[in-house]
């Protein structure tokens, strides 16, 4: 048996079944199995999600002990994704957890998913800054669209949220309109590098505060298309790169004018994304931009790190057990958890 913190991790919380090692701050294998089966379905498809969960989690923990190179008797804990997310999809992974855990007899650590995409800044990486207390975060993905301002690791605010559609959706929403496959947001982001972002333009929402919504973005769009293929049947087809770069510039413009305000509500000058919309090459150059612009300091995870992956849990799970935050094998799987 080895002296080291070594934390086996499990993400099962959407459609992706990720297993991570962690000793300390560093992530020591990082296994993600991604489920191809829901592309034809233009969404999640909840128990499709559950059964390839069980399918795949076996083999995707075995892959994470075998990259790091250690065995499973040298595992410290397990920490596992409570919550949020897909009810079946978080069942398979805790259950899988509590099983194991108890069979090595070392302690179970639940994790919030929302609080591990933001705490993803964390990951000891040589290239990357880590933020220092008090930061914001925004906290965008195919289910959540959040402004947290981070006071401790476990000390957190949602400033404000999306009353409706995620970010994430907006785009998944709109590439479908565009009949482009699930997820469409990567798509779009490719396809906005050769598109003109000013050629369309499409409802932005009237909220106060710092909360998002996206519903009345894509109704725009919808209804424009429409109204657009009465003329022209080919009109999609015609001017893809064009939709694609104005639908990214709208999204990322309700997202930064939120941003902006965060700051200048908060007085709070760092802002670290998370993630699976955190990708998105825009948003990305955008907050490089201000901190020139603006003089904020963005941080940026490694891409691995900001769509749903185990070493964001694995993360939370070596500050828990740093601090000796375990929990029992009676812990209830939830698909709404409040950071
Ligand atoms: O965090 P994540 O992997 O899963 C959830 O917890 O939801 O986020 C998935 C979402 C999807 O909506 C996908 O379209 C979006 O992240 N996404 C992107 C990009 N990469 C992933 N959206 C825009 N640009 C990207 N490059
Ligand atoms: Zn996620």
């Amino acid at each position: 048996m080895s002296d080291k913190n070594y934390i086996l991790a499990i993400e099962s919380s959407c459609d992706d079944t990720g297993a991570a090692i962690i000793e300390g701050n560093k992530i020591l294998s990082n296994v993600v199995a991604s489920q191809k089966i829901h592309e034809i379905y233009g969404g999640v498809v909840p128990e499709l999600a559950s059964r390839a969960h069980q399918q795949n989690i076996v083999p995707v923990v075995d892959q994470a002990l075998k990259q790091a190179n250690i065995k499973k008797e040298d595992l410290k804990a397990i920490a596992y994704t409570r919550g949020p997310g897909l009810m079946g999809s978080l069942l398979v992974g805790g259950s899988f957890a509590k099983s194991f855990s108890q069979s090595l007899n070392i302690p179970l650590i639940e994790v919030n998913h929302m609080q591990a995409h933001i705490l993803a800044n964390f990951i000891d990486d040589a290239n990357i800054d880590k933020p220092t207390f008090p930061f914001l975060c925004l906290t965008v993905s195919g289910g959540h669209t959040q402004i947290v301002k981070i006071n401790n690791y476990f000390d957190m605010e949602i400033l404000g949220e999306t009353i409706d559609d995620a970010a994430g959706e907006a785009f998944d929403k709109a590439g479908k309109i565009l009949n482009l496959p699930y997820p469409a947001g990567p798509i779009i982001d490719k396809k906005s590098k050769i598109g003109n972002p000013t050629k369309f333009t499409f409802a932005k929402p009237k909220i106060e505060g710092l909360n998002f919504s996206f519903s009345g973005f894509k109704t725009s769009v919808l209804y424009f298309i429409q109204k657009e293929q009465k003329n022209n049947p080919n009109f999609i087809e015609e001017n893809i790169d064009d939709l694609c770069a104005s639908i990214q510039r709208s999204i990322v413009n309700i997202l930064m004018d939120k941003v902006q305000k965060a700051i200048q509500q908060t007085g709070i000058k760092q802002i670290a994304i998370a993630g699976g919309v955190s990708a998105n090459s825009e948003i990305r150059e955008r907050l490089l931009e201000g901190e020139d612009k603006f003089g904020w300091k963005t941080f940026i995870p490694k891409f691995a790190y900001t769509t749903d992956n185990a070493a964001m849990i694995a993360m939370v799970g070596t500050l828990k057990y740093n601090h000796k935050i375990f929990t029992e094998n009676t812990t209830k799987s939830v698909a709404k958890y409040h950071i």
